[in-house]
């Protein structure tokens, strides 16, 4: 079987960069499940489709055209319909919507399929919420990443300050604590970790020290 390594946790833990450090290191693909996610609420939003009408969400979910390319700068580009949403998609608001639509369970079933054709040689690092749980269980190696709120909500403004941005901390601190809280207490695919999960949680960390030890985990 083509190998697959998972990396779940909440937001601003860290996931995106170690499964993204992680996939260019073993020469592996990446799927980036939460892009999906943000890009089935961007979807609605394109199409008038409003985030609490489940029927029509999961419509939307079922036929999402989107596309990943990389561009000249080595840049992730995120396309739906051959609309560039790449930035629309990263905002806050993108973050609502797809914790929004994250919560119908039709809409997870519509993107299970999709999720598991990114399992191609010679691997995949899966980043997500469930790829341990759910998506890929059957993964030899399993991460779950963590930290705390306020940790994550520092590095996700220096993130966003660093890209020009203009946000207020307290706001992202809020944001975050609600994200979190709808996400594991949803009836389906709460976000917990697998039960055969390494967690690291990285709090005190550095990003390269959490690195260091997933490449541990991963050469051992
Ligand atoms: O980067 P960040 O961790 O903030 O977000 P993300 O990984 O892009 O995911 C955005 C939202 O999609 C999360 O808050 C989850 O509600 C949802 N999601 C999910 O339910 N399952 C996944 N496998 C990935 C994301």
């Amino acid at each position: 079987p083509v190998p697959v390594i998972t990396v779940d946790g909440p937001s601003g833990a860290g996931k995106g960069t170690i499964s993204h450090m992680l996939a260019e290191h073993l020469g592996w693909h990446l799927l980036d499940s939460g892009a999906l996610y943000r890009v089935t609420g961007q979807a609605c939003l394109i199409e008038g489709v409003s985030w609490d009408d489940h029927p029509a969400v999961t419509e939307v979910a079922r036929h999402l055209d989107v596309r990943f390319q990389v561009d000249e700068h080595g840049e992730v580009r995120v396309a739906y319909k051959g609309q560039d949403v790449s930035a629309a998609i990263r905002t806050e608001e993108g973050g609502r919507g797809a914790s929004t639509v994250a919560a119908i369970p039709s809409v997870r079933d519509a993107l299970l399929a999709r999720q598991r054709d990114f399992l191609q040689p010679p691997g995949l690092v899966a980043d997500g919420r469930d790829m341990g749980t759910v998506v890929f269980p059957a993964a030899p190696l399993k991460f779950f990443l963590t930290a705390s709120a306020a940790e994550r909500a520092e590095r996700r403004y220096k993130q966003l300050i660093s890209k020009g941005g203009s946000v207020s901390l307290a706001r992202l601190l809020k944001d975050i604590e609600e994200r979190d809280e709808r996400d594991s207490t949803r009836t389906v695919s709460p976000l917990v970790p697998a039960k055969d999960a390494i967690v690291i949680d990285s709090t005190a960390t550095p990003i390269e020290e959490v690195f260091g030890q997933v490449l541990q985990a991963v050469t051992e």
